[in-house]
């Protein structure tokens, strides 16, 4: 059966993720930060996340997580690959060609997203868009960081939300009616607040050259408490407006999906939302805010613990630097179990 240009849609077909094995506990943290467990399990809610070691940088990630999520489709190829990130290897060239060119895909479209934590959401968007075009049949979707990369360790508000990890999915072409079709999405942006996020040295505003740019420059900034508020707004206006988009109530939503920021924010946004807490996929607890890879971590491991059942109707809505906002529709098809889970670390010493 061939699809018309109307029904053309993207399906999800296979999951993964993969975190770094150093895992990294709040006490950890704590003896050699002013903080506390109880501190950042109150405001945050995460008791670890895994930190890449020094040699390990996005691609390293992005390769492992590509890997597991076309091991879990059953295809070895993909027509374009797409890396949502805000830490690739270089600034120049992109991250997605080299992981394309690891896993045997050379002669892939590839590129990479820039929409810091709603990277995932667009980069969905921009793989679901070449497949509804007919421009590819099966694409790779990616999302991986290395905050710990542009964090300063010394930071003790970002240094105890952030880890690092990849998470991916695999889209093929299909039908809107099938069990796995994507969409529809919502996406925005509001430039005005750039500011609210960044790392303001190491672009072509403002190079970073040691001699002109100070240590706090160079290093990721958040505004942690506005972050907070625009997050609650934007990611519960964005979920409504997809959920008014499909002709669809916030009773129809199985599993929510958000960004996984802090689950305080978590559970405020699925409060006003009107979604019980028991459908929202919550993950921050054990990887901290991975950035891009935070929803399709969340995916493999909802899928690892059988949390996404077939036939599920999910909900994904992320909110980032930008500012930047996105939410999806799909709902969750029948894939077999992942070889193996996306966590994996040592525990930490302390
Ligand atoms: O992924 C993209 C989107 N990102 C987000 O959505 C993140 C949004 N923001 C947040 O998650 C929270 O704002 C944080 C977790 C980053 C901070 O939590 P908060 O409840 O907003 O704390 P705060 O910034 O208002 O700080 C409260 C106090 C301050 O002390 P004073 O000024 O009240 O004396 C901070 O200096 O807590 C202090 N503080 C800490 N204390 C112990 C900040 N970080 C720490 C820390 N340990 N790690």
């Amino acid at each position: 059966m061939s699809a018309t240009p109307t029904d053309r849609s993207a399906v999800l077909s296979g999951v993964g993720g993969w975190l770094p094995r150093r895992k990294v506990g709040n006490d950890e943290l704590a003896d050699r930060l002013d903080t506390d467990d109880a501190w950042i399990r109150s405001r945050t809610g995460i008791r670890s996340r895994h930190l890449a070691a020094l040699e390990e940088a996005t691609s390293d990630l992005a390769v492992e997580a590509g890997r597991r999520a076309l091991a879990n489709s059953g295809a070895d190829t993909a027509d374009a690959v797409v890396v949502a990130t805000t830490t690739p290897d270089r600034t120049c060239p992109a991250t997605a060609p080299l992981v394309a060119a690891r896993l045997g895909l050379t002669g892939a479209a590839a590129f990479d997203v820039g929409a810091v934590c709603t990277g995932f959401v667009y980069a969905l968007a921009a793989g679901a868009g070449l497949i509804i075009s007919g421009v590819a049949s099966r694409v790779l979707v990616i999302g991986a960081d290395v905050y710990s990369r542009i964090v300063d360790p010394e930071d003790r508000q970002n240094a105890v939300v952030f880890g690092d990890g990849a998470g991916a999915v695999v889209l093929r072409a299909g039908h809107a009616s099938e069990t796995g079709a994507i969409g529809p999405f919502d996406l925005g942006s509001d430039g005005a607040h750039e500011d609210m996020i960044t790392v303001a040295a190491g672009g072509s505003r403002l190079p970073a050259d040691p001699g002109r740019t100070s240590h706090a420059e160079r290093h990721f900034a958040m505004r942690g408490k506005e972050v907070y508020r625009h997050a609650v707004a934007r990611m519960t206006d964005s979920a409504r407006t997809v959920l008014n988009r499909a002709g669809l109530d916030v009773q129809d939503v199985d599993r929510f999906v958000p960004h996984q920021a802090n689950l305080r924010i978590l559970r405020t946004v699925a409060a006003d939302l009107g979604l019980h807490i028991d459908r929202c996929a919550t993950h921050v607890e054990t990887a901290g805010n991975t950035g891009a890879a935070s929803i399709p971590l969340a995916l493999a491991a909802g899928h690892a613990d059988r949390a996404l059942r077939p036939g599920d109707r999910v909900l994904l809505t992320a909110f980032g630097g930008g500012l930047t906002w996105g939410s999806c529709l799909l709902t969750w098809p029948a894939l077999p179990p992942t070889a193996e889970p996306p966590h994996h670390g040592e525990e930490s010493a302390s």
